[in-house]
């Protein structure tokens, strides 16, 4: 088993911060968790990093950390339908949605350039561009810490929400998950709604998008907004986007014509996040080692040299502006260590 004692968590996290981690155990397989079971490891404090890019690091980790890389992409079963391939949890996303891409099976197309593992994508139910992870769901392994079982869960059992689901609420810190299966159409299924995919097209002259038109067009768009990890730290959007009462949101669009609101339900809305914190003044914020990213209010970054408490601290006077602003809570979308 790959274990590293007093490592830095810096290649871990998409915010680019080094803290130090006390022990990092890399697992490449499912029978390391069941060997980690039997030898007592879950009954102390422990920690799991996926992809890290969903991870806001404050602070030098004193429980063991459990980095999953278990691989495999195994095709379950076809018809001529649909195909359903089950994803190790430590495959990389945005590769799996390039090997979907390039066999024609559809439904995650939209989802181009997600940074982050396969394991966590159900655990926020990962969307972007009018597509979200439970549109193509099928099913999942996770391991039972408590139990030293492995549990499959269905689309219902994974209880998925706006970036939410069951290993967010009562499942929390009693599962690792193992593998997703997914279920992708064979059949063209082409989702361009989305505002800006389609645009995207018809600067290309595009009227007839194919499979990787789509894929193409979302890294484009991706690119043209959200800061590259490689290059400027970051972890995609740190906020939520916030579901209020319809009066409230309203009462806001009464003094400001151009808030876009999204229906939930007959009392509920959802409104954009990026549009609070850019009225409330902070769009391309600046300080020291961190800050606000200049095209995308929803995301903040890390310049390098900073900490994650001073993403914390931002986050936290963004958080207090809009609500004195607007009244809106902001929640965190990303975990803070
Ligand atoms: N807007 C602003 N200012 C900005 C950016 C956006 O006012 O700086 C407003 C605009 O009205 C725009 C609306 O916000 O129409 C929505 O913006 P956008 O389409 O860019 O999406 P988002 O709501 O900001 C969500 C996801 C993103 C995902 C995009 C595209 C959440 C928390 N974020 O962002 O996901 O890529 O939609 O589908 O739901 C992520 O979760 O890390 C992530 C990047």
């Amino acid at each position: 088993m790959l274990s590293e004692v007093n490592t830095s968590l810096l290649p871990y996290n998409t915010f680019g911060f080094d803290v130090q981690a006390t022990e990092l155990i890399k697992i490449e397989n499912k029978e390391q968790l069941v060997n980690l079971y039997e030898n007592g490891f879950f009954k102390s404090p422990f920690r799991v990093i996926s992809g890290g890019s969903n991870l806001l690091l404050t602070q030098n980790i004193q429980e063991p950390i459990l980095l999953i890389r278990i691989p495999g992409i195994t095709q379950k079963e076809e018809t001529d339908g649909y195909v359903l391939i089950e994803f190790g949890a430590g495959e990389n996303w945005h590769a799996t949605v390039l090997h979907c891409v390039k066999n024609q099976f559809f439904g995650i197309e939209n989802m181009s350039l997600i940074p982050g593992c396969i394991g966590a994508a159900p655990i926020q139910n990962i969307g972007a561009y009018g597509t979200e992870l439970k549109d193509v769901f099928h099913s999942l392994s996770a391991y039972n810490i408590q139990t030293g079982k492995f549990e499959n869960f269905d689309l219902q059992q994974c209880q998925f929400g706006y970036r939410d689901s069951f290993f967010k609420q009562q499942g929390k810190g009693k599962y690792i998950i193992t593998s997703v299966t997914l279920k992708l159409s064979k059949i063209a299924k082409i989702n361009t709604q989305y505002g800006d995919i389609q645009n995207a097209l018809i600067q290309k002259n595009i009227t007839n998008p194919t499979i990787k038109d789509v894929s193409d067009a979302v890294i484009e768009i991706r690119k043209s907004k959200l800061p590259d990890p490689a290059i400027l730290g970051n972890s995609g959007s740190f906020f939520k986007n916030p579901v209020i009462e319809k009066s409230l949101a309203e009462k806001i669009q009464a003094n400001h014509p151009d808030l876009k609101i999204f229906p939930v339900s007959d009392e509920w809305v959802k409104i954009p996040a990026a549009w609070l914190i850019e009225k409330s003044g902070w769009k391309g914020h600046k300080r020291s080692h961190v800050g606000v990213h200049e095209k995308q209010a929803l995301v903040l970054v890390h310049y390098g040299g900073g900490k994650g408490s001073e993403i914390q601290q931002l986050a936290t006077e963004i958080q207090t502006d809009v609500a004195n602003k607007f009244n809106v809570h902001l929640e965190f979308e990303v975990n803070i260590w």
